[in-house]
């Protein structure tokens, strides 16, 4: 039996933890965080996170092999293992600023660790991270004169939130980083062994620190390219007929390019691929390679772009203002299945129309409470309403902002009988039934596809 610890109570070390909790009954597993409310809330049947499965997990491991904990101290000083997931945002002050991960709460972690072991031990790096960090981090933990080792093992996170526990259950990979010294083929083989409980061996890849710590960025990178580039050509489409999910469908069917991640969008948010996007970005600069910078800063630039297009769109079909109209948004999330509100397209646009001086409404079945606090004293002049029914009563447009399965399935003629006329439809993310829309009554504008409008000919401009 191993003591397993992970630093870091949030939407990664939380799943991840239940998850190796549920596939190993033989190891003792406790997660730590600094946030005392956040562990009562993993030690309540009310999660901090809502992720579709995870409290099935917790219930059948917590108190028999999983803890959550706030005494951070005596559980370093009684791990084996120890796996830090604490958040690594952008940084906001000083060099690098808007582009360079903050370190700060990593590098805490670090000298905690040091300062609270009494035995040598792993450290695993879970938090995303820029390449060679675990070089800084092995100097601070290996700068003891107590005669402790420390191996610090790469080992990024790939889940996507919303199926969280379903990527951990079933991961495409595994990627474990380590030194190539001697005692690091000690420190490899115990982390890919706890893994090999439920994960095929096949699945589980080893590789040089570097080159882990990297992948995961450039894993994010090539993702969100994608998304990006799907998103510049419904641009195009919106200008010419044709439609963006046909060109996805028929370039989707080569399979050289593949079908996933071909979902043109309002944009995409979430608090990984911008963060990420940019800390490559500065990896290239500092590295003294503008033209690589330029090249992946463009996915995030490309992103920006369709989420302020997207308004600029509602307003100019919309009679060129919004200001004074109600317009109710149908998600804060930043995809389905998530409370997570961080970098949410939605909260672009909430942003966007309040400068407008247009009455917001926001709806969302989980993430309200996240939207309200991510949108700070904005919060105030937005409306915050659970009930899509309620939000669109009155509304001048409704819009999708989160792809939740219910938003489909709403009675839209009773939407549409509430609402000013002519009333609007924009869908952000293409999951509406748009002719069935029109011929209620609605002007539906989607994404990368022609309009359809009762304001010209046989509803087509
Ligand atoms: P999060 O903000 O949800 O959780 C981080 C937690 O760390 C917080 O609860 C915070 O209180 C805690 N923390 C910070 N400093 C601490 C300290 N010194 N001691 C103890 N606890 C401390 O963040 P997250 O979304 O779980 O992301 C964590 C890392 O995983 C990031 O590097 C992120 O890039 C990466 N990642 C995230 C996802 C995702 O989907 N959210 C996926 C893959 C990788
Ligand atoms: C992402 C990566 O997928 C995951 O591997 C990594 O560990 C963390 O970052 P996540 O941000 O949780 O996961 O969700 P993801 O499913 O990747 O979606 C990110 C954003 O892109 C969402 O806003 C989503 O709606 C949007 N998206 C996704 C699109 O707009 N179109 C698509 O085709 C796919």
């Amino acid at each position: 039996m191993s003591n397993i610890l992970c630093i870091g109570a949030g939407y990664v070390g939380g799943p991840t933890m239940a998850v190796i909790a549920k596939n190993c009954p033989h190891h003792r597993v406790t997660v730590v965080d600094i946030n005392e409310a956040k562990i009562a809330a993993w030690n309540s049947d009310d999660l901090p996170i809502y992720e579709p499965g995870l409290l099935d997990i917790v219930h059948a491991a917590r108190g028999r092999n999983l803890f959550f904990s706030n005494e951070i101290d005596r559980n370093i000083a009684e791990a084996d293992i120890i796996f830090v997931s604490v958040n690594t945002p952008t940084k906001h002050f000083g060099q690098g600023a808007g582009k360079a991960a903050d370190l700060q709460y990593w590098e805490k972690t670090a000298r905690q660790i040091l300062e609270n072991s009494s035995s040598s031990k792993i450290v695993v790096e879970k938090s995303t991270l820029p390449v060679r960090t675990a070089e800084a981090m092995e100097r601070i933990l290996n700068s003891n004169n107590r005669g402790l080792h420390f191996d610090v093992i790469s080992n990024p996170e790939f889940l996507a939130e919303g199926t969280a526990i379903r990527d951990m259950e079933n991961p495409d990979r595994v990627l474990i980083g380590g030194r190539e010294t001697e005692s690091c083929h000690i420190a490899d083989p115990a982390t890919a062994e706890i893994y090999a409980n439920w994960v095929p061996r096949e699945r589980i890849l080893t590789t040089n620190l570097w080159s882990s710590e990297l992948s995961k960025l450039v894993a994010n990178a090539f993702l969100a390219q994608r998304i990006s580039s799907i998103n510049a050509i419904s641009a195009l489409c919106e200008r010419t007929e044709a439609d963006v999910s046909e060109v996805a469908r028929a370039i989707g069917m080569d399979s050289r390019i593949g079908p996933k991640f071909l979902r043109a969008s309002v944009g995409f948010g979430g608090s990984c691929f911008r963060k990420d996007i940019l800390n490559l970005v500065y990896l290239c600069e500092y590295y003294n390679l503008p033209e690589v910078a330029r090249y992946w800063e463009q996915v995030v630039t490309m992103n920006e772009y369709q989420e302020k297009r997207f308004v600029s769109n509602m307003i100019s079909a919309m009679f060129n203002s919004v200001a004074g109209k109600r317009v109710a948004l149908l998600g804060a999330a930043f995809k389905a299945n998530t409370g997570d509100t961080r970098e949410s397209p939605a909260l672009e646009v909430v942003r966007e129309l309040l400068d407008e001086h247009a009455l917001v409404v926001l709806s969302d079945p989980y993430a309200l409470e996240n939207a309200r606090l991510d949108l700070g004293a904005l919060a105030d002049r937005v409306i915050f309403e659970p009930d899509p029914y309620a939000a669109a009563n009155s509304a001048h447009a409704i819009a999708i902002m989160t792809e939740w399965a219910d938003y489909a399935a709403l009675d839209y003629k009773r939407i549409f009988a509430s609402m000013v006329k002519p009333a609007f439809v924009f869908d952000g993310r293409n999951i509406l039934d748009h002719r069935a829309l029109y011929e209620i009554g609605f002007n539906v504008y989607a994404i990368g596809k022609p309009s359809l409008n009762h304001f010209i000919n046989n509803g087509n401009c």
